[in-house]
């Protein structure tokens, strides 16, 4: 059986590090994986990340902005995840519809119900097997990401930032069993020998 895992957590946590050092660490077993990201990936999707990060010049509305990231989301489940968990490929994902629900339902102040809705829908029943939450406070996420070009997000306020934080960790707990929560501000060596514990435990079910 395959499985699907997801990376979350706010700006600069460190979830490409560690999806990128667990995609290696499969590979070099040989284990059948695919390492994707959100939104993008597809033609639409990469279409569609270039409205949701890089156009500060038109106005996106947060219920707008919670059907874009659904568009690319739809389209790499059917086009991409759907397909390979079938014929056996593990996928790593580095953001999914968790980064929705922080993002444009606590972040953004969206019905939280109806942000659920609209993801369930694009999800097309794929939930991820393991979600790895890696919480990091806000400063610290941002400032490792300041060497990098700012997008739509970055610029947002603390107070948008500390509610994505806070939405994240209240989506881990009322669902403990997918999600680690793996708090950040450890060195990346330690933070990936967390993850390899559980995914190590996945993999041998
Ligand atoms: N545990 C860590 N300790 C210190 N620095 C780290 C750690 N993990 C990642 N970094 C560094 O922080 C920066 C951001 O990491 P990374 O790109 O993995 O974060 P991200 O969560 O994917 O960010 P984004 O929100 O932009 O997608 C990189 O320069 C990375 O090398
Ligand atoms: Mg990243």
């Amino acid at each position: 059986m395959s499985f699907f895992i997801t990376f979350e957590g706010g700006e600069g946590c460190g979830k490409s590090t560690q999806a990128r050092l667990l995609y290696k660490r499969l590979k070099k077993m040989s284990v059948p994986a695919l390492l994707i990201h959100e939104p993008g990936v597809t033609a639409l999707g990469k279409r569609v990340t270039s409205l949701l990060k890089w156009s500060q010049d038109i106005k996106i509305s947060p219920l707008a902005e919670l059907f874009l990231f659904n568009v690319s989301r739809s389209q790499l489940v059917t086009e991409v995840i759907k397909p390979n968990l079938e014929k056996e490929t593990n996928i790593i994902c580095d953001r999914y519809s968790d980064s929705t629900t922080a993002y444009q339902g606590y972040g953004r102040g969206l019905d939280l119900s109806d942000v659920k809705r609209v993801n369930s829908i694009a999800m097309q029943g794929v939930v991820p097997d393991l979600t790895i939450l890696l919480d990091v406070p806000i400063e610290k996420g941002l400032e490792r990401k300041k060497k990098v070009r700012t997008d739509r997000f970055q610029t947002q306020s603390r107070a948008f930032h500390q509610r994505v934080r806070n939405g994240f960790l209240k989506l881990a707990e009322a669902e403990i069993k997918r999600w680690l929560v793996i708090d950040a501000t450890k060195s990346k060596e330690a933070i990936a020998r967390i993850i390899w514990e559980r995914v190590n435990k996945l993999i041998k079910k």
